[in-house]
């Protein structure tokens, strides 16, 4: 029988003490626990890691978004003073990569102070060793409601997949909380709560009210969406949100795990692997509307990086790149665009938000 890692153990007595609990409180431990939590304990990415994101896969993702942060910030009036806030930057890749591509427009990067959201201080440090060459002002936060005021552009990929996500099943009493349980093997399995939430439909966009059941829904926390629009509202600013999910609110469940580039059971080994589940860009849209923020998309990755140069930038690096080079730079961008059922080019999508003096942000046009 293999070692019972340190985390399960505390999440055994958790439910040994209160009872089973809920995937949120599961997925909140197994990533963020301060001592034992998978982005804590870690550096994830990459392909030596457990999964590789789109600025890992090439630098042409992050310098689509570098391209898409200085036409916004000169939508926006050239504001001398730019908070730059990354939500959850990984390895700083995409920055990286940003902030080299806006090269183009100097003016824009004297008036940036970058602002990194993070919880991880694996991570944090790996940022920091990836963007300290770029000699510019950069504060690291552990929260976006840290964030001094001021105009801003936000960034967001993959971040929002990463946040707490909660199950309801229906069963023909209503919507129950989905929990885990240590079940009468002695092993971590999936449960409903006993009672049905109160007034559940209420929360349900009306056209999934009559979902058949066994259906489950998911929804997480408004408070960073929130924040965000707040953020938009008062100050000014644009954010960028990238993340897998889907456009509309729908059933299903999409909670998972990835460990070594592979799925896993989301309940083996908490804390060494990684737990996701898709975006409802509906419900994020909503929260930030709410706070009187503009909503824009969303539309497909693809649709996204093309509108902003991809395919320019990709004949202009395989112009000046070896034969073998070229060949990679092809299958990268083909890997960022693809339009396959599961390809990363419609899985992806992305949402901009804005004050709403600022009009079509690029790339959301039409
Ligand atoms: C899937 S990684 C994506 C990294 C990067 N954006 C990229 O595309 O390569 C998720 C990132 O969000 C961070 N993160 C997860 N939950 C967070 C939270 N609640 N607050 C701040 N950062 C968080 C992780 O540590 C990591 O940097």
């Amino acid at each position: 029988m293999s070692e019972i890692l340190p985390l399960e153990t505390e999440i055994r007595r958790r439910i040994a003490v209160a009872g089973p609990m809920p995937v949120a409180e599961y997925m909140a431990l197994c990533l963020a626990d301060s001592e034992h939590g998978y982005y804590t304990t870690r550096d994830p990415l990459g392909a030596r890691g457990d999964f590789i994101t789109a600025p890992e896969v090439s630098q042409m993702f992050g310098e689509m978004i570098g391209l898409w942060m200085a036409a916004t910030w000169k939508q926006m009036g050239s504001p001398e003073n730019l908070r730059i806030i990354e939500l959850g930057s990984g390895r700083g890749t995409m920055m990286k990569d940003a902030l080299r591509a806006a090269k183009v427009m100097p003016d824009f990067l004297k008036a940036v102070v970058l602002h990194l959201v993070e919880i991880s201080s694996a991570l944090e440090a790996q940022q920091q060793r990836t963007l300290e060459p770029l000699s510019m002002p950069m504060f690291w936060h552990p929260a976006l409601i840290d964030v001094p005021p001021g105009p801003a552009i936000v960034l967001a990929n993959e971040f929002f997949d990463a946040l707490p996500v909660h199950q309801a099943v229906k069963t023909e009493h209503g919507w129950h909380e989905r929990q885990i349980e240590i079940d009468s093997t002695g092993s971590l399995a999936f449960t409903i709560a006993p009672d049905p939430i109160p007034q559940f439909d209420r929360l349900l966009p009306p056209a999934l009210r009559n979902a058949p059941d066994a259906s489950i829904f998911e929804w997480r926390a408004d408070n960073v969406a929130m924040e965000l629009g707040k953020r938009l509202t008062r100050d000014g600013g644009a954010a960028l949100v990238i993340d897998y999910g889907h456009a509309q609110s729908a059933i299903g469940d999409t909670f998972q795990a990835v460990g070594r580039h592979a799925y896993a059971d989301p309940l083996s080994a908490p804390g060494s692997i990684d737990l996701t589940a898709h975006v409802d860009f509906q419900a994020l849209a909503k929260a930030v509307e709410a706070m009187g923020a503009s909503v824009y998309g969303p539309v497909t990755q693809s649709q996204l990086l093309r509108r902003l140069g991809i395919m320019t930038r990709a004949t202009s690096l395989k112009s000046k790149a070896a034969a073998g080079v070229a060949a990679d730079i092809d299958a990268a961008l083909k890997r960022l665009i693809s339009e396959g059922a599961a390809g990363m080019g419609v899985l992806f999508k992305a949402a901009a938000f804005a004050h709403h003096a600022l009009g079509v942000p690029p790339g959301f046009e039409g």
